[in-house]
C-alpha cells in the first residue's frame, strides 16, 4: 500500500502533524529535557522509557525498542493500516489526500463541513436583505469595516429569533444535525438558534472550510461574543481566526502578528495588514504555536500594554519556549493602554502600526527585562537569583544557536561563565540511555539521520563509497536523498525507506544518543574519514594480493588513483 502513496506527501505530512501532539492525545506524556517521556504503552512497565522527541519527529522505547513516526505510532496504538494512518493524520493536519487513496475508514465529517457552509451562505445573505440587516450594517459602518473587508471574511447576520436558522436549514428533522455543528443550543429537549441578533464572523480551518462561528452583539449585550461549541469538526484551542485568510492574501509569510480578537484581524486586514489572525478568546496554546510557525517563521504577538496584557504576553512566551527552534522568532508588540490593533491602526493608520509592529520587542529581551525586575542586579545576590529564574525558562529551548546565544546573554547578566556545553539535563535514565559506542559507519548514519542538514554539507571526505559493506550503499542513498530533498526531517527520511528490515534497523539509530553538541558536521566527515582510510587499506590489500601493477586492470589503477588522492 505503501508504494501508492507518493513519497512527497509522506514528506509534507510528516512536516506538518507533530509526533508529540498524536501520542499526548492518547498518553500522557511528561517534559523531560528536550524530549517527552511516558510508560510505554506497548509494554509492561513501572518507569517510563518511552521517549517522544519534538526534535527528531520520532518514539522510541527503550524498554521494548518500540520506535517509529507519527504514523507507526497510529498504526501501533489505534491499530490502523498505514493508509488509514496516513488519511487520520492527514485530516487531522487540514491536508487533501491524494485521490487515489482517499479510503473511508475515518467519520466522514462531510455533511457537518456542508451544513456549516451552508449555515454561513445564510448568514451572509441575510447581513444583505434580512429586514433588521440595515442594523447590522450600521453597527458595522459606524465601527468603521468597509463592505469588501467585511465581504472577505464572510461576516454574516443572524437575525434575532429562535428559530430562523432552523427553519432555513430544513426544520426539525435537522434538528440533531445542527446541533452536532454547534449552531443550536437546547433547553428542556427542544432546539432553537444558538446565534440571535449577532453579527456572525465564520471561522475557518486551514483548508478554508468554516468549522465554527463567533458572533458579536451589536450593542452592549452580554456576553459580547458568543462562539460555537466544540464540535467534531471545531476545536477552540486550535484554530486561528484568520489563518486561511492570511494564506490566501500573501504567497509567503514571512511574519504572522497574533492578536487578541476578531474585530482586530479584520481591521488590520482592511488596512492592508494581511498577516493577523486571533485565538478565539483563549491563551495561546501549543497547538496554536505548531500552526503558526508551521506558517511563518517570525510569530509576534501583540497585546494591550496594560498588566492583564503584559501577564498574557509571559503566558505566550512560556508556551513558545519549546517550539523556538533554529530560525524561529518570537516577538511581542505592547499598545498602548486600553488599545487595541483595531482601535489603534484606525488611530494611526497601517503605516506607523507597521513601525510599531517592526520594532517589537524581541523574546530575549522581554523575558530578561521582565526577570531582571524581579531582583536587585546591583548585587551578587541579585543576579544569582536572576540565574536561578532564568534557568528552568533557558532549559525550555531546545539545543541550537538561539538556546547558546540566551546562555551567553544569561552570563553576562549574571556575570558568571556561560554553562559549560554539556547535555546536563539530557533524559538519562539508569541503564538505558548509554551514549553508544557505535562503529564510524553506523555513527556516520545515525548523525545523518539526526541532523538531516548534514545532508548538504560541502567538501565531505570521499573514497568511503568503495568499501564494500551494506551499510555504506545505505549512507549514499541517504545522502542521495538529502541532496535532493534537504529540508527532510528524521521521520520523513525513514518513511521514505522502502525496506522494512532496513528501516527498523535505522529507526534504532536515529533513536541512539549520540552526544554531539555542536560539531556534528565535523564528527560526520571524521567518520567519513575514517571510512574513507579503511577503504584505501582493503584497497591496498587488495593490490599486494596481485603481482606487479600491470596485473591491475585500468580500472582497478583509476580506482586506486582516486582513492589516494581524495581527501581524508
Ligand atoms: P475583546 O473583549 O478584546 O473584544 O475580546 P474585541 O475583539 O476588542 O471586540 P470588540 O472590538 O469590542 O468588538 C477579544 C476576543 O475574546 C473573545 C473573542 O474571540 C474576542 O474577539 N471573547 C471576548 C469571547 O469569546 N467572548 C466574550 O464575551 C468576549
Ligand atoms: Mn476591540
Amino acid at each position: 500500500m505503501a508504494g501508492k502513496i507518493p513519497p512527497e506527501f509522506i514528506d509534507q505530512l510528516l512536516s506538518r502533524v507533530d509526533v508529540v501532539d498524536v501520542v499526548e492525545q492518547r498518553i500522557p506524556l511528561q517534559r523531560a529535557g528536550h524530549e517527552f517521556k511516558a510508560r510505554c504503552p506497548f509494554h509492561e512497565e513501572k518507569t517510563p522509557s518511552f521517549y517522544v522527541s519534538p526534535a527528531k519527529q520520532f518514539y522510541h522505547c527503550f524498554g521494548c525498542g518500540a520506535h517509529g513516526t507519527a504514523i507507526g505510532f497510529l498504526m501501533e496504538y489505534d491499530g490502523l493500516s498505514f493508509p488509514e494512518a496516513v488519511e487520520e493524520l492527514a485530516s487531522r493536519a487540514g491536508m487533501e489526500l491524494p485521490q487515489e487513496i482517499a479510503f473511508e475508514s475515518a467519520p466522514d465529517q462531510r455533511p457537518l463541513y456542508d451544513l456549516l457552509e451552508k449555515a454561513a451562505r445564510w448568514f451572509e445573505e441575510q447581513l444583505r436583505s434580512h429586514p433588521e440587516a440595515p442594523r447590522a450594517a450600521e453597527y458595522l459602518r459606524r465601527r468603521g469595516l468597509d463592505g469588501e473587508t467585511a465581504h472577505r471574511f464572510r461576516l454574516g447576520y443572524a437575525p434575532d429569533g429562535w428559530r430562523n436558522l432552523l427553519d432555513a436549514m430544513g426544520g426539525e428533522a435537522q434538528a440533531a444535525r445542527l446541533s452536532q455543528a454547534g449552531l443550536l443550543s437546547e433547553r428542556n429537549g427542544r432546539h432553537y438558534d444558538r446565534f440571535r441578533d449577532r453579527i456572525l464572523f465564520p471561522i475557518r480551518d486551514t483548508r478554508g472550510r468554516v468549522v465554527g462561528f463567533g458572533g458579536r452583539v451589536l450593542g452592549d449585550g452580554t456576553p459580547k461574543y458568543l462562539n460555537s461549541p466544540e464540535t467534531p469538526v471545531f476545536h477552540k484551542g486550535r484554530e486561528l481566526y484568520g489563518l486561511w485568510e492570511a494564506r490566501q492574501a500573501l504567497k509567503k509569510i514571512p511574519r504572522l502578528l497574533v492578536v487578541e480578537g476578531y474585530m482586530d484581524v479584520v481591521a488590520l486586514s482592511q488596512f492592508g495588514i494581511r498577516n493577523a489572525v486571533a485565538t478565539l478568546g483563549t491563551a495561546t496554546t501549543a497547538d496554536h504555536l505548531q500552526k503558526l510557525f508551521r506558517a511563518t517563521a517570525e510569530v509576534v504577538f501583540c497585546f494591550d500594554g496594560d498588566r492583564a496584557g503584559r501577564e498574557a504576553a509571559w503566558k505566550a512566551l512560556e508556551t513558545a519556549l519549546p517550539l523556538l527552534k533554529e530560525g524561529r522568532q518570537a516577538r511581542f508588540l505592547f499598545l498602548p493602554e486600553g488599545e487595541d490593533p483595531d482601535t489603534q491602526v484606525r488611530r494611526e493608520g497601517a503605516e506607523a502600526f507597521l513601525r510599531r509592529l517592526e520594532g517589537a520587542t524581541p523574546l530575549s529581551d522581554f523575558l530578561f527585562e521582565r526577570l531582571s525586575a524581579e531582583v536587585d542586579m546591583t548585587t551578587l545576590d541579585g543576579r544569582a537569583r536572576l540565574a536561578a529564574l532564568a534557568r528552568p525558562h533557558l532549559d525550555r529551548l531546545p539545543r541550537g544557536p538561539f538556546r547558546e546565544m540566551m546562555e551567553q546573554r544569561l552570563a553576562r547578566l549574571t556575570g558568571t561563565k556561560a554553562a559549560v556545553r554539556r547535555p546536563t539535563n539530557r533524559p538519562r535514565p539508569a541503564g538505558a540511555r548509554q551514549p553508544s559506542r557505535l562503529k564510524p559507519l553506523h555513527r556516520a548514519i545515525a548523525l545523518l539521520l539526526q541532523y538531516p542538514e548534514l545532508g548538504g554539507v560541502e567538501d565531505l571526505p570521499q573514497g568511503w563509497q568503495a568499501l564494500e559493506t551494506p551499510g555504506v550503499a545505505i549512507l549514499q542513498e541517504l545522502l542521495e536523498t538529502l541532496r535532493k530533498n534537504p529540508h527532510l526531517t528524521t521521520a520523513q527520511l525513514l518513511e521514505r525507506w522502502p525496506d522494512e528490515a532496513v528501516r527498523r534497523h535505522l529507526g534504532r539509530l536515529a533513536a541512539t544518543s549520540l552526544e554531539v553538541f555542536d560539531d556534528q558536521a565535523e564528527q560526520f566527515a571524521g567518520c567519513l574519514a575514517k571510512l574513507a582510510a579503511k577503504a584505501r587499506r582493503a584497497a591496498a590489500r587488495e593490490a599486494r594480493g596481485k603481482l606487479r601493477p600491470s596485473d591491475l586492470t585500468e580500472e582497478e589503477k583509476e580506482a586506486l588513483r582516486r582513492l589516494y588522492s581524495s581527501k581524508s
